[in-house]
């Protein structure tokens, strides 16, 4: 177990390295917490946010599953939810999907009774909706376009959940925003779906 064994060294070597720059860091840290942002992203390994958006520890609020789903009967994403409003305050909520999703793929190339196919019957039925758009796509942009869609279908899941109408009707600002990933050049890409009050949600959807 070489991996485990590098990275707890590295783990002491980074600890070590904190307190030698930044003697309160630690004490600061540990305090409370005060995220800007709920990152919903995927689970796969290339696409961990505090990579990407180099904010410091304590600015993003995470939850990842394959996929990148807010699934609305999913306990887990709701509480996560329910926390980052309620309780955190998160003024910004981000849905970022990727390109190379193998959780769209999967969806794209097979279905069963395994639990990942479970997970993934969302993604399929995201498919059937846009069917007449995507199978006219080459396999690659169809891959792409899905796992773009993927986010919109997320963005929209959350947008009329209770707890985030509760906030807005409440007058709490946040804004809920879809973004995709390259995974080819490292750049996030936004998609055009953005919400900051439940009347901009309720608009575009109702154009729908
Ligand atoms: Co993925």
């Amino acid at each position: 177990m070489t991996t485990i064994k590098q990275m707890l060294a590295a783990n002491k070597k980074w600890a070590r390295d904190k307190k030698k720059e930044d003697p309160t860091y630690f004490k600061r840290a540990s305090a409370n917490q005060k995220p800007e942002l709920l990152w919903i992203g995927c689970a796969d390994s290339r696409v961990g946010p505090d990579q990407l958006v180099s904010l410091p520890m304590g600015s993003v609020f995470v939850h990842r599953n394959i996929g990148n789903l807010f699934a609305t009967n999913d306990l887990n994403s709701l509480a996560v939810l329910e926390y980052a409003i309620d309780e955190l305050n998160v003024p910004n909520i981000v849905v970022c999907g990727h390109y190379g999703c193998g959780g769209v793929r999967a969806a794209m190339s097979h279905s069963g009774i395994q639990p990942v196919d479970l997970w993934l019957d969302q993604v399929r039925f995201i498919y059937h909706r846009h069917a007449a758009e995507l199978d006219n796509l080459s396999e690659k942009e169809r891959w792409d376009r899905l796992s773009e869609l993927n986010v919109e279908a997320q963005v929209h899941n959350i947008c009329r959940n209770t707890i985030i109408r509760e906030a807005w009707k409440r007058g709490q600002k946040i804004t809920v925003i879809g973004l995709i990933y390259d995974i080819h050049d490292g750049e996030l890409k936004k998609l055009g779906i953005e919400f900051d009050s439940l009347d901009a949600w309720e608009k575009h959807y109702s154009t729908k």
